[in-house]
């Protein structure tokens, strides 16, 4: 018996030591964590358990059938964040670079298929070479079967991507399909083809940190949420992002309790909005002095900085919170801001958490470049999504909310639940001034100045909106926390279906 315990012993250690102490040493000289040692950071101490230790490649051509190392390159397994159940998998890129194999894939596969029976979400610790060259086509099917996964569980239990190494062809196609992606700075990269193949074929000359870094994902191209530091930042992180999370689309999120007074007052919020209408404040300000603690984990922070988009509480309940921000572009609406919110008003509405939607937004961003790259579809987008959520929805317009980008924030129209407005608020089809420009065109400046007047004095308030109850009510700014406080434990019982349908066809 004695001995069989050892030759067990003897079996685990190997798996262990996954391609050996050389290629450790060598990822760790590359300031890269282990497979391993990520997950004794993410998970609760002593709550990983391990499956597939000893699945090997199937694979005899080119020499493998020599060169067998059990575990094939990913760790798989289940453990605990805070105490909640998550299935986990980190590739090792010690064993053949973390390439993904047959087998290798199986076992992602597998805790997918326990995730989503159990109700659980999946995060994947991405650091691989892609598909295993050695393996052909059957490596390829292996990708094929885990965006499959994807796909079935998007919408039924969380799926996280950290991306922590290589991510190259079509293996980026995975975490594309997760829910939220963050990157490794300096150490991650992501693309289809990487900088060889682009210059072969488009003549450009870019490195790996441009063409697919951590900076490059986070604020041009919006493919990654965050950019992190190091291993252990993006592990801390994702460990307190992960509490913000229902485990899956049918339990709520999880409630964490504060001391935060929900009837506490913000008399600073009375004068946040500044007394020009061009001048801007920062809608960071109200999101803070609203959430519980002034805690807010926000997500693509970098992209599309003109709409504001992350995960607070309040009561301890996790809000989505999506708020338009004066700082930047005024706040306009664009394709790339359009985009981000909408992924996000859509995340919060699959796995049932409330959305608070702050508006000052003068309207969409005019320009040939955004028309001809699809405003109109882009737009929509978000449009579809808020009309589509049924998740408790509350709506506070601080400032401007003008033109198609009122109706699109949230509006009474799109069955916002609790519709408030500021004092300051500006509910109009266009600013004053462009407004007069049009319906008076060819008239002397004093008239114009006149009729802005007018303009303003009709439409530069909430009460027009209010007076067809579009707006709710209006509410002083310094009662915002409560305000919404109340109305979050009113809606708790909400409950609201779309009509049947296979399922919708957002504008793509
Ligand atoms: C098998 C691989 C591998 C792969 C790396 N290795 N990639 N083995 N299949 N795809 C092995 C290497 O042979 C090496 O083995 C070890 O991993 C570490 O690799 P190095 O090259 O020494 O490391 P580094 O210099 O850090 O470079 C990492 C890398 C490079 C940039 C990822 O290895 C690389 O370019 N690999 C090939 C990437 C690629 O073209 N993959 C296919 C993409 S297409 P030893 O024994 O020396 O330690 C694809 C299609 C997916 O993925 C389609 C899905 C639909």
């Amino acid at each position: 018996m004695l001995k069989t315990l050892e030759e067990l012993e003897r079996r685990r250690a190997a798996a262990r030591l996954g391609g050996g102490q050389a290629r450790i040493d060598a990822q760790h000289k590359k300031g890269r964590l282990t497979a391993r040692e990520r997950l004794d950071i993410l998970l609760d101490p002593g709550s990983f358990e391990e499956y597939d230790m000893y699945v090997e490649h199937n694979c005899v051509d080119f020499g493998m059938a020599e060169q067998v190392i059990p575990g094939d390159g990913v760790v798989t397994g289940s453990g605990t964040i805070n105490g909640r159940l998550v299935f986990v998998f980190s590739q090792d890129f010690t064993v053949f670079g973390g390439s993904l194999s047959e087998r290798h894939a199986q076992k992602i596969c597998k805790i997918m298929d326990m995730a989503m029976k159990v109700g659980a979400p999946v995060i994947g610790l991405n650091d691989s070479g892609g598909a295993r060259i050695q393996e052909g086509v059957a490596s390829l099917g292996g990708y094929a079967e885990v965006f499959q996964r994807n796909v079935l569980a998007s919408g039924v239990v969380p799926q996280i991507s950290l991306i922590m190494g290589p991510c190259a062809g079509g293996a980026v196609y995975s975490p594309a399909m997760t829910d939220f992606i963050f990157m490794v700075k300096d150490s991650s990269y992501m693309f289809v083809t990487g900088p060889d193949v682009v210059k072969t074929v488009t003549n450009e000359v870019v490195t790996q940190e441009d063409l697919g870094g951590a900076i490059t994902h986070t604020t041009k191209s919006g493919v990654a949420d965050l950019a992190m530091e190091d291993d252990v930042d993006a592990l801390l992180r994702t460990r307190q992002f992960f509490d913000y999370l229902p485990l899956n689309n049918r339990s709520g999120a999880p409630f964490r309790p504060s001391g935060d007074d929900p009837r506490r007052e913000e008399p600073s919020l009375d004068t946040l909005v500044p007394p020009f209408a061009n001048k801007p404040y920062d809608m960071h300000e109200l999101i803070a002095k609203v959430a519980d603690d002034g805690e807010f984990f926000e997500v693509q922070p970098r992209h599309a900085a003109n709409i504001i988009t992350g995960f607070g509480r309040i009561e301890g309940h996790t809000v989505g919170f999506v708020a338009n921000q004066p700082m930047v572009l005024a706040g306009v609406l664009d394709i790339a801001s359009s985009k981000k919110a909408a992924r996000f008003v859509r995340f919060c509405d699959a796995f049932s958490i409330p959305i608070v939607t702050f508006v000052d937004v003068p309207g969409f961003l005019p320009g040939v470049a955004q028309e001809h790259n699809g405003i109109i579809k882009n737009g929509a987008k978000l449009l579809f999504a808020y009309a589509e959520a049924t998740v408790p929805k509350i709506t506070v317009i601080t400032r401007k909310a003008y033109g198609g980008a009122y109706d699109v924030m949230a509006s009474k129209h799109l069955r916002g639940d609790l519709n408030y407005a500021w004092p300051t608020a500006e509910i109009a089809v266009m600013g004053a001034k462009g407004a007069v420009e049009i319906i008076f065109r060819g008239k002397s400046p004093e008239e114009i100045a006149a009729r802005t007047a007018e303009y303003e004095a009709r439409f530069a308030n909430p009460f027009v909106a209010a007076s067809k109850g579009f707006i709710d009510e209006v509410i002083m700014p310094h009662a915002t926390r409560r305000r919404i406080a109340v109305g979050l434990q009113k809606l708790r019982t909400k409950t609201l279906e779309n009509p049947w349908k296979k399922h919708d066809n957002i504008p793509l």
